[in-house]
């Protein structure tokens, strides 16, 4: 049996101080995400001949093939642990704050400015109903895109590549910003790492 596991958080549950406090990340970490590796594990558990040898990437990617049955317990389990590795490997205490090589001029080319890219993740993640994520994904063009998904939805049922998310469930950031999403959208990038965005973008 193929046995999906949480990322090692690659800094400490403190680290992502003062914009994401310590007893959020640990919470996140440690219940949220776990939560969605052992539920995803379970929901698995039956169907090894659907998971042999494949990454959770590529069982959400042609994720029509799975049984009816497991299905959408798949789309949210395991779109909440896809999910939860992008968020917390793209976060980082000392972040590359500009994009540079070819995913610095695309979105230059696309949007303008850094800023702009910025300030429309921000809408869509500001303007998501209910909880989800803003994301900043690559179609199958390679074109930049920024949209919004409900719940643990992955942009990859949708044939898109993510290389950026925002959490915007409310586990992510009410301890500390309460109601004020907006503020955490705005804080969070402080600790949003281009290097990593960069690499995913530029992996095949
Ligand atoms: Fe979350």
């Amino acid at each position: 049996m193929n046995k999906y596991e949480k990322i090692e958080l690659p800094y400490s549950y403190d680290a992502l101080e003062p914009y994401i406090d310590a007893e959020t990340v640990e919470i996140h970490y440690t219940k949220h995400y776990e939560n969605y590796v052992n539920k995803l594990n379970k929901v698995l558990e039956g169907y090894e001949k659907y998971t042999k040898d494949k990454s959770l990437e590529e069982i959400m990617k042609s994720i029509y093939k799975l049984p009816k049955k497991i299905r959408y317990d798949v789309i949210d389990q395991g779109g909440g642990v896809l999910n939860h590795s992008l968020y917390f490997s793209i976060l980082s205490p000392t972040p590359k704050e500009i994009p540079e090589g070819v995913l610095g001029e695309e979105i230059n080319r696309t949007y303008g400015s850094l800023q702009n890219l910025k300030d429309e993740i921000n809408k869509a993640s500001i303007n998501q109903f209910g909880s989800g994520y803003g994301w900043l994904v690559v179609d199958k063009h390679g074109k930049l895109k920024v949209i919004n998904t409900l719940n643990q939805d992955s942009p990859l049922i949708l044939g898109l590549k993510p290389i950026l998310n925002i959490d915007v469930w409310e586990h992510a950031y009410y301890l500390k910003y309460k109601n004020l999403r907006a503020e955490y959208v705005k804080n969070i990038w402080n600790v949003i790492d281009w290097a990593k965005v960069e690499s995913l973008y530029n992996k095949k």
